[in-house]
């Protein structure tokens, strides 16, 4: 049986758990908001029109942060139709959709307060500019006494929203986006931009657009050209990723090879442009779209004629699919030094762990599992844990290591995750401890006897302590979540 190592040692500290490294995104796109998170007259719908069933299995699931109303959408939005009395039906280009604005700004704060999540608002620097952000911060953060501010004040809200994270458009570097523009065109926009909002509110955290994905031929270029316009002005620079299987199992089972990858190139970018710029200020990331999207499959952008909350996009996850998002968690938490926020993408129906019948019922796709348990037991501070073991051989990443692991550590308990990405061989994996360890509990999800079913609910797995080491059998294709007790970590800390 092969076997795999790895160390736990407060010494090896990454960072502290960011609560923002489990956000998600609702769009205005497909079924996302409208019979996703908003469906009026649904049996379970509340007195705002939200499904309380969605909101209920969102807070389940740990969301944290929710970035909103899109992705390729905001960049044809005018926020101004989506409050107040008067809301405008209008054609969406982005995903060629009737949009009726019945859902806007101040439906989706009240959602957020009952989910009990940070917004995360994107402005429009498609069709629109400096101007309509400043004024839409001003609508949302402002206090009162202006037109915007007390236009809100109109509209019933009277407390300013204080929102604090905002995202400089979406995607900008995609040739399919409403107003793609270079890097140089963006680079200056968004400088200008974030340096008018802060005038507007300095409270706020700012999102530069990076790369749409590691795969776009200006990957790299973009982000350095665009932070050295805006290095100064803004917080974080975004990353966007998506895998999918596409009859390449071992390779799939490896996609967070790339996305680690993916990471450490960005670092390494903004880094180089710090030092260029002799900035002491570092640029961390927000990972705001990841996940697993059958992108082979779609054609919804054909779609004709326009229609209200089309069926879009709405992958069945299989049980391979809930392994490889338990291994993007894992990676997301091994980069916490520099990975601030992640959105996983999107909440409801989506490409979604949500999935909503209209006037139907509300379950949980498979991908849900990873994301809920890490998100639940995650906590305190991130450690590396130095894994060993085999190597995989696969023809998307090359080498790529058989074990994928992490661990956190909160007080004397500890919560170690871990990823065997062999596709048909188990792994025995030893983990050592500075002290004597008992295990509380463990959970794993198995993808390998039948990778493609589409039910995964995490099952218990035998973990064994022998003084300070645990032993345990990971299975072929599984991520597995392991929670135990050292005292010693305690006293250590
Ligand atoms: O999440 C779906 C889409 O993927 C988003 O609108 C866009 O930003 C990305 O290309």
């Amino acid at each position: 049986m092969p076997q795999a190592h790895l160390t736990l040692d407060p010494s090896f500290r990454i960072a502290p758990v960011e609560r923002r490294l489990f956000g998600s995104f609702v769009e205005h796109m497909g079924r996302c908001v409208y019979t996703g998170i908003y469906e009026p007259g649904h049996p379970a719908a509340d007195g705002d029109g939200f499904r309380t069933d969605v909101l209920e299995l969102t807070r389940e699931m740990g969301v944290s942060v929710v970035r909103y109303p899109g992705g390729n959408f905001v960049s044809g939005y005018r926020w101004e139709d989506g409050v107040g009395p008067d809301r405008p039906t209008r054609l969406d280009l982005a995903w060629r959709q009737i949009e009726t604005n019945a859902f806007g700004l101040n439906e989706f704060m009240t959602w957020t307060r009952a989910a009990g999540v940070e917004p995360m608002m994107a402005v429009n620097l498609g069709t629109r500019g400096l101007q309509e952000a400043c004024d839409l911060l001003e609508y949302a953060n402002h206090p009162s006494g202006t037109q915007w501010s007390d236009l809100r004040v109109k509209h019933g809200v009277t407390d300013p929203y204080g929102i604090r994270l905002w995202c400089l458009g979406n995607e900008m570097d995609g040739p399919w986006q409403i107003g793609h523009k270079t890097a140089h065109e963006y680079g200056r926009l968004a400088n200008e931009t974030a340096k008018a909002m802060r005038l507007v509110d300095p409270g706020i955290e700012l999102v530069l657009c990076g790369s749409s994905n590691s795969g776009m031929p200006t990957f790299g270029a973009w982000e350095a050209t665009v932070l050295e316009h805006a290095y100064d002005a803004v917080d974080y620079l975004s990353l966007h990723n998506y895998y999918e299987e596409n009859g390449d199992l071992p390779g799939f089972l490896c996609s967070a090879v790339d996305m680690d990858r993916y990471i450490s190139a960005v670092v390494a970018t903004a880094d180089h442009v710090g030092a260029k710029l002799r900035r002491k200020k570092k640029i961390n990331l927000s990972f705001d779209e990841w996940n697993v999207w059958n992108q082979s499959r779609f054609t919804g952008r054909e779609r004709s004629p326009f229609q209200e909350a089309p069926e879009l996009i709405e992958d069945t996850f299989t049980a391979a699919d809930a392994v490889v998002v338990g291994d993007f968690l894992i990676t997301l938490l091994r980069h916490a030094d520099r990975v601030s926020i992640a959105c996983q993408a999107q909440l409801a129906n989506i490409i979604a762990p949500i999935r909503t019948e209209p006037g139907g019922p509300a379950w949980r796709q498979t991908i849900f599992h990873p994301f809920a348990l890490t998100a639940r037991h995650a906590r305190g501070t991130v450690l590396r844990v130095e894994p060993s073991g085999p190597l995989l051989e696969t023809e998307r990443y090359g080498e790529a290591p058989a074990l994928s692991a992490v661990a956190t550590v909160d007080g004397s308990r500890v919560a170690l995750f871990a990823v065997n990405r062999s596709p048909d061989q188990d792994l025995d994996l030893t983990a050592r401890l500075p002290a004597a360890v008992r295990p509380v509990s463990a959970s794993v999800i198995a993808a390998g006897d039948d990778p493609h079913r589409v039910e995964a609910l995490p099952q218990p797995l035998t973990v064994r302590a022998d003084g300070d080491r645990l032993t345990a059998r990971l299975p072929a294709a599984s991520w597995t979540m392991i929670l135990a007790e050292c005292e010693s970590l305690r006293e250590q800390r």
